[in-house]
């Protein structure tokens, strides 16, 4: 859930660390700091508050030298202060590093490390680490990195500096991502690849268990046993711009306004007219029709994003789906054979319960497909079978464009099962193809049409403590994906109901005023939802609701209609959910948030 980079090469080091950071703190912004080797040993600056405040004492005194790390950090043991911030040394200043993880033993090596007289300024993990190090040194830096992985439970991404030997980065992980960019005498190492896209386009992705020494002139990879790997660079062919925030105030903005693009990337070769294939899935027809039930499993966003799969999934398919959040998946002991088909759904492909459900999964026999959009991460490299969202890289805390491909991967999927296992007409087939192929253009017109209103419901939302998202069917995960964007960045308490269930309890909370937003685009439930909308009207509640282009008698129950185009309801979810957004993006706008970066919250949450 931490940043870290590393740089080794001709240039000065400080403005290129700052620079990898600031594109990695989506991954924490509490504090933040570099470690640089010079003719001084290893100099280390560190602040408290978001990058820039290290990034003004950079300025005015810049540590010289041409290899350093970096480190961008949000807080697991210990509050964000100075003296938490990494990079952490050991006492004698012989070793400094970075740290993305959680040493679940830190406690036991602290003790037995204080023991034999180590003393701590830091009340981090990390810290011990640093120590441990020079514990185990003897007189071969690579040796004492090798004895960490014996040493150390919990996950981790390392990058250590030592005076020993200070023409090299070292690095090692477990559970943590990390990877090394390959440059021209320069290399790179950082927790994500959009760190560095500006300088390379050759990355070496880093596996569980392995180190690295980083010179300027090369990259040598070690397994545990310290014996050398070869190791081909992955070629990461998107575009720096798309990394960039291209003229919109923030990340969240332009994500959102990218979601068409991200629609016609998660389609592309895939889908076309009379035509779904899905051929980078290597499970051949007698297997995908042997599955009895599927299980899918993910976090936050992705989990809404799977509650509506399940849906589409067990419409045309016909088939039973489950759908659990990750963190209580890998508790609960699940039922799962080899006739299970296994869907885990991340947008970073790290997420650490959703990575320990893939791998529960596929202990027990089971299938795990992977829907993510990050390459060569841990996910996409431990799934039988990886389907990949191509939503471009995502840099908004707030999930926007990889939550609309999660969900366009669901349509994917489920009319290519549907085919295979004939539970669709062929005919109904292309009519529902052609549906899915008009998304992109609607999801345009959708962000044309919704931007100017929303902006004005805003204004409204703004003064708000509390608000209610209701839909039935696919607009019940909608709701709660729309209450879970407004709550995550403009800290509006916001809940999500099914709309029938709010005569069950919640609508006692309904009083004059209290905004409540319905999703009403499913045809075959739009008379149902009219009905819910009248009980929560004659409570007084503020109606906004969201319905297909057309549905004009509604105006009559509501304060304000949102339309949006008309599509075959089993496929509105891609649209529907960008007035959501929007109103999530202006509302926290008008409240004077930090959208990119809201608090207590990371984009890549690492650790359990
Ligand atoms: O990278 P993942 O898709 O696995 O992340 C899962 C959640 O942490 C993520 O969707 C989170 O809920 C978002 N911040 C919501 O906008």
């Amino acid at each position: 859930m931490c940043g870290i980079v590393g740089y080794v090469g001709d240039k000065e080091v400080a403005p290129i660390l700052l620079d990898g950071l600031q594109r990695l703190e989506y991954r924490g912004y509490d504090s933040a700091g570099v470690a640089v080797v010079n003719g001084k040993g290893i100099e280390v600056v560190k602040a408290v508050g978001k990058l820039k405040e290290l990034d003004g004492l950079i300025t005015s005194n810049p540590p010289s030298g041409k290899m350093g790390i970096g480190h961008t950090r949000w807080a697991t043991h210990g509050v964000p202060s100075d003296l938490n911030s990494h990079p952490h040394a050991d006492r004698s200043g012989d070793f400094a590093l970075v740290h993305n993880g959680i040493i679940e033993n830190f406690q036991r090596l602290k003790d037995e490390l204080g023991q034999k007289g180590h003393r701590f300024i830091s009340e981090t993990d990390t810290e011990i680490i640093a120590h441990l190090l020079a514990e185990n040194y003897r007189g071969d830096v690579q040796q004492a990195v090798l004895s960490l992985i014996e040493r150390l439970e919990g996950s981790y991404a390392l990058a250590i500096l030592s005076r020993h030997e200070p023409d090299k980065i070292f690095v090692v992980r477990k559970d943590s991502p990390l990877v090394i960019g390959k440059g021209q005498g320069e290399n790179f190492i950082a927790s994500d690849i959009p760190a560095f896209l500006k300088q390379t386009r050759e990355f070496l992705i880093l596996n569980d268990g392995e180190c690295a020494q980083v010179t300027q002139d090369g990259v040598q990879i070690f397994n545990r046993q310290g014996e050398e790997i070869k190791r081909e660079p992955l070629q990461v062919d998107w575009d720096a711009e798309q990394a960039e925030k291209g003229g919109y105030q923030h990340y969240m903005l332009k994500e959102i306004h990218e979601q068409p693009d991200a629609l016609r990337r998660v389609m592309s070769n895939r889908i076309a007219p009379g035509k779904i294939e899905l051929s980078e899935l290597s499970l051949t027809p007698e297997q995908l029709r042997s599955y009895r039930r599927i299980q899918i499993v993910a976090c936050g966003t992705a989990y809404y994003s799977g509650m509506l799969g399940k849906y589409v999934l067990e419409q045309l398919v016909r088939i039973p789906v489950e759908v659990d959040v990750a963190s209580e998946f890998r508790y609960r002991q699940p039922l799962l054979n080899r006739q299970s088909l296994v869907i885990v759904v991340s947008q970073s492909g790290e997420t650490a319960d959703t990575l320990a459900a893939l791998r529960l999964a596929r202990k027990q026999g089971a299938r795990v497909l992977a829907l993510t959009n990050a390459i060569g991460s841990s996910i996409d490299r431990e799934a039988d079978q990886v389907l990949y969202l191509q939503a471009g890289p995502e840099i908004a805390v707030a999930s926007t464009k990889a939550y609309i491909t999660m969900v366009a991967a669901f349509y994917l999927l489920a009319l290519y099962l549907a085919k295979v296992r004939g539970t669709v007409e062929e005919e109904q087939l292309t009519t529902l193809i052609a549906e899915v192929l008009r998304l992109p253009e609607l999801a345009a017109e959708t962000l044309i049409s919704s931007e100017e209103m929303i902006k004005g419901r805003a204004q409204v939302y703004k003064l708000q403590e509390n608000a209610f998202f209701i839909g039935r069917n696919t607009d019940f995960p909608l709701a709660l994906e729309g209450a879970l964007k407004l709550k995550e960045i403009s800290y509006i308490h916001a809940e999500a109901y099914p709309a029938g269930e709010l005569k069950h309890g919640p609508l006692a909370l309904l009083e004059d005023g209290v905004p409540v937003l319905a999703i009403a685009a499913r045809h075959s439930l739009y008379d149902k939802m009219l009905s819910n909308i009248k009980e929560v009207k004659a409570r007084g509640a503020d109606v906004t609701a969201i319905t297909f282009a057309g549905q004009r008698e509604i105006e009559e129950s509501v304060d304000h209609v949102l339309y949006i185009p008309s599509v075959n309801e089993l496929f509105s979810g891609v649209l529907a959910i960008i007035p959501l957004q929007l109103l999530a993006y202006y509302t926290a706008l008008e409240r004077g948030y930090d959208v990119d970066q809201p608090r207590n919250l990371a984009k890549s949450v690492t650790v359990e």
